[in-house]
């Protein structure tokens, strides 16, 4: 396994909360998979969770050195758990095919978040040495 590339990012959830206020479902239907928004709006206060999800994106297509794009869309990233908490990434769609191209097996992730922050850290590793 060998590491292929990082990325990190960090957002107020402010702006988050501003978006959501002023677009409310048009913005996560263009930013989160059903299944993130529907994990988030679950929540008492559904801004930090929906923060966390944006900044993952971001920290991954900074890990694949595409950013957000064509390469690399906001829903060909989704943020999914596993029963303890821990999340993990599922590519989809051109961000599939582009870590396919980079040889990049498994996007692992982290997030953190609180009142007014959001961050997330991302690693892409490849299988090649
Ligand atoms: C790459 C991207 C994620 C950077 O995010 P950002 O919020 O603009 O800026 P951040 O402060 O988080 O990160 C900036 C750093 O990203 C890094 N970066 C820029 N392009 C990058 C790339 N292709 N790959 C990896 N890292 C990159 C740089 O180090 C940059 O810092 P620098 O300008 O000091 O060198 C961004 O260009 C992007 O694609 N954003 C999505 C755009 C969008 O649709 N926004 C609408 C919001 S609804």
């Amino acid at each position: 396994m060998s590491v292929v590339g990082i990325g990190v990012d960090i957002i107020e959830v402010a702006r988050i909360r501003a978006s959501l206020e002023r677009h409310g479902e048009r913005f996560h239907a263009r930013i989160c998979t059903p299944a993130e928004a529907e994990y988030c709006t679950r929540m008492r206060d559904p801004a930090p969770f929906f923060a966390a999800r944006f900044a993952a994106k971001e920290a991954v297509s900074k890990a694949l050195g595409t950013g957000i794009g064509a390469a690399c869309g906001w829903l060909d990233i989704e943020v999914r758990r596993k029963a303890s908490g821990e999340p993990f990434i599922v590519l989809h769609g051109a961000g599939a095919e582009t870590t396919k191209r980079l040889g990049i097996s498994q996007v692992l992730v982290s997030l953190s978040h609180t009142e007014h922050y959001a961050c997330a850290q991302a690693v892409a590793v490849g299988e090649s040495t």
